[in-house]
């Protein structure tokens, strides 16, 4: 596991979108695993610009998601398929026959059979990924086991209390959702990991500091994938004390004591 601590949240997400398109550089037809909420839309803004600069070509990709809510169609303005279309596929030319995102309207038994089919068929080359508050990563909310492959799953109340700001009320917010599994996530070649906000302290204190690993805070299990990169600005980095077997990383730190 590498810390990369940044002097802010911008340069995170700036640092996580060229770690995508050097990944994409080297390799045109990735499948790459993607993630929605707050914290990744400066990445998808980085990778935007990337493209429009032409600098990064998605034509050859395979787009797969961590989640979706239960019950929302894909144009529901809150569903996860229309944050990807707005955020990164329409923008960077990402087609829809590219794109494998749990649907919400479908009967969860069969979307599960399709998902799990593609991730057995594609490997997850690059996760891009984040936290909840509760230590979440994909919808894999505490619990007392990791699972495995993409399932159906009950949201923590903290989560739909976390998200009910995206909907006009508490009520709105959907109860379940189908996310990828943990041992998926774990099998992605790399890891892209960022957050960003004190919220995120006692998850990020969970995962980087000495401590267990355990599905209480499902995050936590990234203290064993083989490269995981985590990007967190110097302001919730320095409230961290990382274990000993975590490489980190100061951005700018040569340039700062050559100053
Ligand atoms: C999103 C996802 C979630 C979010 C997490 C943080 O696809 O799987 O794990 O990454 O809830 O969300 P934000 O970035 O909104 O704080």
């Amino acid at each position: 596991m590498r810390l990369i601590i940044t002097r802010s949240g911008l340069e995170s997400a700036q640092l996580a979108a060229e770690a995508i398109r050097t990944a994409l550089v080297q390799k045109p037809d990735m499948t790459l695993g993607l993630a929605t909420g707050s914290t990744p839309i400066p990445v998808y803004q980085a990778l935007v610009d990337a493209y429009q600069q032409g600098r990064a070509d998605f034509s050859r990709i395979h787009a797969v998601n961590l989640d979706e809510y239960v019950g929302l169609s894909p144009d529901h303005p809150q569903s996860y398929r229309r944050y990807m279309e707005e955020n990164l596929f329409r923008p960077v030319g990402i087609r829809p026959e590219q794109v494998v995102i749990p649907r919400g309207d479908l009967e969860p038994e069969g979307e599960l059979v399709r998902l799990n089919q593609f991730t057995a068929a594609h490997p997850i080359d690059l996760q891009l990924l984040s936290v909840g508050v509760n230590g979440h990563i994909g919808f894999n909310e505490p619990e007392s086991v990791f699972y495995d492959k993409y399932h159906l799953v009950s949201l923590a109340q903290q989560t739909r209390i976390s998200n009910a700001r995206f909907f006009s009320s508490m009520e709105e917010v959907p109860t379940q959702a189908i996310t990828m599994g943990v041992g998926d996530i774990m099998r992605a070649g790399k890891i892209v990991f960022l957050a960003t906000g004190q919220e995120k302290l006692p998850a990020m204190q969970a995962i980087l500091e000495p401590g267990p690993v355990t599905p209480a805070c499902q995050g936590t299990v990234l203290k064993l994938h083989r490269d995981c990169d985590i990007y967190l600005d110097q302001e919730l980095a320095g409230q961290i004390t990382p274990a000993p077997e975590v490489e980190v990383i100061r951005v700018g730190a040569a340039k700062e004591v050559l100053l």
